[in-house]
């Protein structure tokens, strides 16, 4: 099974900026103020340091294959009352993982079924993206949703998830919130360009917002190898919605993640992963500060890139769409030979990666059915997730799509076979926000 595309996809490239190109003062504010606190000389030394590192991390990648990613079973989760130290060592190391049988695969499979009968029964009034031809429906709460995350076991897996981070204030817990988010049914045949690698959770906002690149304030003064991935006391109140877009959630997910609802293998639209992140999100955060040399023999050499400040180009972010990375942009990352296809996933199966790792969406299905899956991340009670939830329960229960999800408009009650929240259990209703509104 191949861990790897053998042929790089027309995905978008981000080496310069086209030539109609017109930043938004933002850009060019944000720049200086990194600048103006943390210098060019610890910029610098981030920079070097984090590309030499960028050299063991590619090479042990490429090897490993699909191997990388973690796999734990959802049964031993239950047994042993959440992660080993053993799973959470790896799960730390790679800041991803799949978890198997969180749904039985004839569970999943129901629960496909009902969604697809749901989404015909509602043909003319879900829509979807792409538009012409949508497999990403603005569905957020279908029986099938609802059911799968308030699950039991969801609610016991992504307590065990968030409890990898930490938080020194004591202001946030473990305890999961549940995040609204939507349903992808993927016709066989269908290709898909439009999510290459990206990293999700805003873009501009991580360098503007000063929560944000406070967060990430070890990278930026020069020692990127402190910066803890885990550390929710820095990262609780990042804005990411600071550039308010569909592309962006308003909640922290500790972890992104989806439920299978049918099988899913390389090339047959599945899902693909950068399995880094501590190396991963120093260079993109340090990419837009140094310029590539002239001579492009010389492009893999770190010690040859310029400090750039007068440039406001970030190569691969725009205020609406998640952080974009590319093979000319971010040529240290190597990212033909390390965005990797998750192992082969069953129904019921689950996927989690890190919030600030680099993932893509396989460009191709060429599987025999359909590719569908819940989107249903791990997300920890913080201030801003509590607040968000409430929201979102409060727009759910009067018609209205999640705040977050920009331009929607559908009143979903009104679909035909709409269930609601009556049956969800006392601990589902808890993480659905029902204790908030
Ligand atoms: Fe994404």
């Amino acid at each position: 099974m191949p861990s790897i595309l053998k042929t790089w996809p027309a995905w978008p490239e981000f080496g310069i900026p086209s030539k109609d190109n017109v930043q938004d003062p933002c850009f060019a504010t944000a720049k200086a103020e990194v600048i103006a606190e943390y210098g060019e000389e610890a910029l610098y030394q981030g920079w070097v340091k984090t590309c030499r590192n960028l050299q063991n991390t590619t090479k042990e990648i490429a090897l490993l294959g699909s191997d990388v990613v973690p796999v734990f079973e959802m049964n031993s989760i239950i047994e042993n009352g959440g992660l080993t130290n053993e799973q959470q060592s790896k799960l730390r190391q790679r800041g991803c993982c799949v978890v198997r049988g969180v749904l039985s695969e004839e569970e999943a499979t129901t629960k496909y079924l009902d969604l697809k009968q749901y989404i015909i029964e509602n043909r003319d009034r879900i829509m979807g993206w792409p538009v012409g031809s949508p497999s990403i429906f603005n569905l957020y709460n279908s029986s099938t949703q609802v059911s799968i995350r308030t699950h039991p076991n969801q609610i016991i897996l992504q307590k065990a998830l968030n409890s990898l981070y930490h938080d020194s204030t004591g202001e946030t817990s473990s305890d999961p919130l549940s995040y609204t988010d939507a349903a992808r049914v993927r016709p066989p045949g269908q290709e898909f360009l439009g999510l290459g690698p990206h990293i999700d959770a805003g873009s501009l906002c991580r360098w503007a917002d000063k929560n944000y690149r406070n967060a990430y304030r070890q990278i930026f003064s020069g020692f990127p190898e402190k910066h803890d991935i885990y550390d929710l006391g820095a990262r609780k109140e990042a804005n990411q919605h600071m550039f308010p877009a569909r592309a962006h959630s308003c909640v922290f997910r500790a972890f992104q993640g989806w439920t299978a609802l049918t099988a899913a293998s390389p090339s047959c639209g599945t899902l693909m992963l950068y399995p880094n992140v501590p190396d991963v999100i120093a260079y993109m955060l340090l990419r837009p500060f140094f310029a590539p040399p002239a001579d492009e023999s010389d492009v893999m050499d770190a010690t040859k890139w310029t400090f750039d400040p007068a440039s406001d180009y970030f190569p691969g972010t725009m205020v609406d769409q998640s952080q974009r990375l590319s093979v000319s942009s971010h040529p240290h990352l190597r990212l033909p030979d390390c965005m990797t296809y998750i192992p082969k996933i069953n129904p019921g199966d689950t996927v989690w990666w890190h919030t600030d790792m680099c993932h893509a969406v396989d460009p191709v299905h060429n599987g025999m059915e359909d590719a569908s899956v819940v989107y249903i991340p791990a997300c920890p009670t913080t201030a801003i997730n509590k607040d968000y939830v409430r929201r979102q329960l409060h727009n759910a229960l009067i018609g209205l799509p999640p705040p977050d999800r920009i331009g929607v408009d559908l009143d979903e009650r009104t679909l035909k076979g709409y269930k609601g929240f009556d049956e969800v259990s006392g601990e589902g209703k808890r993480a659905l926000g029902f204790g908030f509104v």
